[in-house]
């Protein structure tokens, strides 16, 4: 598979907690099953891409100290080309605190740290390797005119953009529109667009409202209703699998890496959708973020088990 897709996104040193419920502010709970994993919206799809098949290469900043080291190795290990991950001097890896509750939701507090220095300047140096790109993928836990200036130079040049827009926040026209593929879920849909996601017609509208802003493919991920996919207008629900929740953290990430993957291989759409379902739904089984990610192998079992 010689298609290249370039990640451009976050590290974050995850620290894991499982509670019985979500403390209330003020109040102090006892947690369980502490770890510290690797994770951040970037790191995570670019190992989930990887491993699912794509061929890496991954821009990102992880701080001088031994846990960024660490993982900079850790992702060449999953075969990505991390020539282009900085270590950055006084700065820490990013960093997110994750509880996770006993139905598997969890809430995120995060500092950016090193992630703050995913500059338009320091990806700036990498604009050829964007150029020669068959597609780029981002998040939003790096700084936005970095994906605002990346967006604009790959769609000038024919690098498929696609962005996942998690966490949740709005986004101007300018960037909106040098965009091929966008993924929110239901929450981020309707940061973008206003429209509260409730029924298959809000996703529909919503996804309307995206297209208008020229952005061809629109996928709104649904949690256990599937995924409204809609490409030019044109769109349907392709549905999920149902599995026993461990935990989320990463789901979101596998299936976004899984997407691009397929998509890459020269899957059609819903194909690529129903792939990105069932690396998802796996990765849900299995804790932590990029431990959870499965091999290509299980999910092409898993594919055969359950139907494309
Ligand atoms: O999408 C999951 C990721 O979000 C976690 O790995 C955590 O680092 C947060 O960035
Ligand atoms: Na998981």
């Amino acid at each position: 598979n010689l298609n290249k897709l370039i990640v451009i996104g976050s590290v974050n040193i995850d620290h894991i907690l499982n509670v019985n419920e979500f403390p209330k502010p003020g109040e102090t709970l006892k947690g369980s099953n502490y770890k510290i994993s690797y994770g951040g919206k970037g790191a995570n799809q670019a190992v989930a891409a990887g491993r699912l098949g794509a061929n890496v290469q991954f821009i990102a900043a992880v701080g001088d100290d031994d846990l960024g080291k660490k993982f900079k190795q850790q992702l060449e290990s999953d075969h990505i080309d991390t020539h282009t991950v900085a270590v950055v001097e006084s700065k820490n890896t990013g960093v997110a605190l994750i509880l996770v509750n006993k139905q598997g939701e969890n809430q995120i507090a995060i500092h950016e740290g090193a992630n703050s220095a995913v500059t338009p300047e320091y990806v700036g140096q990498f604009e050829d390797d964007i150029i020669k790109a068959n597609a780029v993928l981002m998040q939003l836990e790096t700084p936005l005119q970095t994906i605002e200036h990346v967006a604009k130079l790959a769609k000038q040049n024919n690098t498929k953009v696609i962005l996942n827009p998690a966490p949740a926040q709005s986004l101007s026209d300018d960037l909106l529109k040098h965009i091929d593929i966008i993924t929110p879920n239901e929450t981020e849909a309707e940061y973008l667009t206003g429209i509260k996601i409730v029924t298959e017609q809000d996703a529909q509208k919503a996804s309307a409202f995206l297209h208008n802003k020229g952005i061809n493919t629109v996928i709104i991920t649904l949690g256990s209703k599937g995924a409204w996919v809609s490409y030019c207008g044109k769109g349907e629900i392709v549905s999920g699998f149902h599995v026993k929740a461990v935990d989320t953290i990463g789901a979101g990430d596998t299936f976004n890496g899984m997407l691009v993957t397929a998509l890459l291989e020269g899957k059609v759409l819903n194909q690529a959708v129903r792939y990105a379902h069932a690396a998802a739904a796996l990765s849900v089984t299995k804790a932590g973020a990029q431990t959870s990610v499965p091999t290509r192998n299980e999910v092409e079992d898993f594919i055969k088990l359950q139907g494309l």
